[in-house]
């Protein structure tokens, strides 16, 4: 019996989880493989590989993976390791490349992922055996999402009911304004279930509880939601929800909620930050949670649209990475203040480390009791739901 199944009893269905699941490097293993293979991952958004040989590559625990545009066959996804003795392949973040030549005994890959060159290999060596390992790979509104198994979870029916909701953003046609890094002596889980509730936006979020009516759930049904469908209506901004939470199947979640009045976006005034996204022709005061497969979260307001991921890089140690998107033709100083349109999340996210991280002090405290959930805590609950969909096997 694995360390999952040994904890599994301990853990009481609306109560958070016990210590082992912060604490145990078994238990993080276990998750990296699993969430490696039977979760889509997003790692990074089209406008990144414009032109042929633009390539990016994205950690994950012990993981690593390129996604590089081909001459002619588009974008693809390959493990990061060298088919010849393991090397890590690729070094950078980014870049532009004709191949991909391993920095160890030089084997040269191709952009499609072939292996082009090895030097003194002998007779009968056919380097069509030793292409790079490739992933699953999902383009859904210029946002790429991979997943490394055989058998990723069913995305493309939620991905079609998305759609039109997402559509009139135009998010395949935005770039990336600003990334920042926070990283937080936590582990993944404890980020990944704070940004899963609001229960804490009021206490530890000041300028985000200004704005943002969903840090309390009776400011949601003061009118605000029949405004806002108005508004959203007369500017060209879908309505509508999309909760998926089957098994077998990626989590998918997307709501449009109010701002409080005087906010036309995020920002620290409420004016707007930058042009209008794709063809809507206002603002209607909300924003737009959206998540795709349960790691991989966006907020998108009228005019920009943030995207959060938390990224595993040891048992008590997580990055949280934080992108802002703005229209592709937006430039900064002409369209819009660079300052200005990441001040509230950079804020957010400071806060956000600070209270991950004094969580993870606590909870490697030997007498750490789980307490019970909140009811606004309803996202975490899902968030426990689908991890113990993707780690079945190990909980079996
Ligand atoms: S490990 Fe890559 S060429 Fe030897
Ligand atoms: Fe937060």
């Amino acid at each position: 019996m694995n360390a999952i199944a040994k904890l599994r009893p301990g853990y009481r269905p609306g109560y958070a989880h016990v210590r082992e699941f912060y604490t145990s490097p078994d238990i993080y293993e276990s998750d990296i493989r699993d969430y490696w293979n039977r979760s889509w991952i997003w790692v990074g958004h089209q406008s990144q590989l414009k032109k042929p040989g633009d390539f990016i590559t994205f950690d994950y625990g012990p993981e690593s993976v390129i996604i590089a545009r081909d001459r002619d066959s588009g974008i693809g996804a390959f493990q990061n390791v060298c088919r010849h003795r393991g090397s890590r392949l690729c070094l950078e973040a980014s870049g532009n490349t004709r191949v991909f030549s391993c920095p160890y005994h030089a084997w040269t890959y191709e952009l499609t992922g072939q292996l082009r060159r090895a030097r003194e290999m002998g007779e009968g060596f056919d380097p069509a055996d030793y292409g790079l390992l490739s992933l699953h790979l999902r383009n859904f509104e210029g946002l790429l999402f991979v997943c490394a198994g055989d058998e990723p979870p069913e995305i493309d029916e939620g991905l079609r009911r998305l759609r039109p909701l997402v559509a009139p953003f135009d998010l395949g046609k935005t770039r990336i304004a600003h990334t920042a890094t926070y990283p937080v002596p936590a582990n993944w889980k404890l980020a990944i279930e704070n940004y899963m509730e609001c229960y804490h936006c009021g206490p530890a979020h000041l300028e985000f509880a200004r704005s943002h009516s969903i840090k309390d759930p009776a400011h949601m049904n003061a009118g605000l939601v029949d405004k806002l469908e108005a508004r959203s209506r007369a500017a060209g901004v879908p309505t509508g929800e999309v909760t998926r939470n089957d098994p077998g199947a990626a989590t998918l979640f997307l709501r449009r909620y109010p701002l409080f009045e005087g906010y036309d976006t995020g920002s620290r005034t409420g004016a707007p930050l930058a042009p209008l996204l794709g063809g809507l022709s206002g603002f209607d005061g909300g924003a737009t949670d959206m998540q795709i497969g349960i790691l991989n979260n966006f907020l998108i307001y009228a005019d920009h649209m943030i995207g959060y991921r938390f990224v595993p890089t040891a048992l008590q140690e997580t990055r949280i990475e934080v992108v802002w998107f703005v229209r592709e033709d937006a430039e900064a100083g002409r369209d819009y203040d660079h300052g200005d349109l990441t001040w509230l999340w950079h804020a957010t996210s400071l806060d956000d480390e600070r209270i991950i991280r004094h969580n993870q002090q606590g909870v490697n405290s030997h007498h750490f009791v789980p307490g019970p959930l909140s009811e606004m805590e309803w996202g975490i609950a899902a968030f426990y739901d689908d991890y113990l969909s993707v780690s079945a096997d190990q909980i079996r």
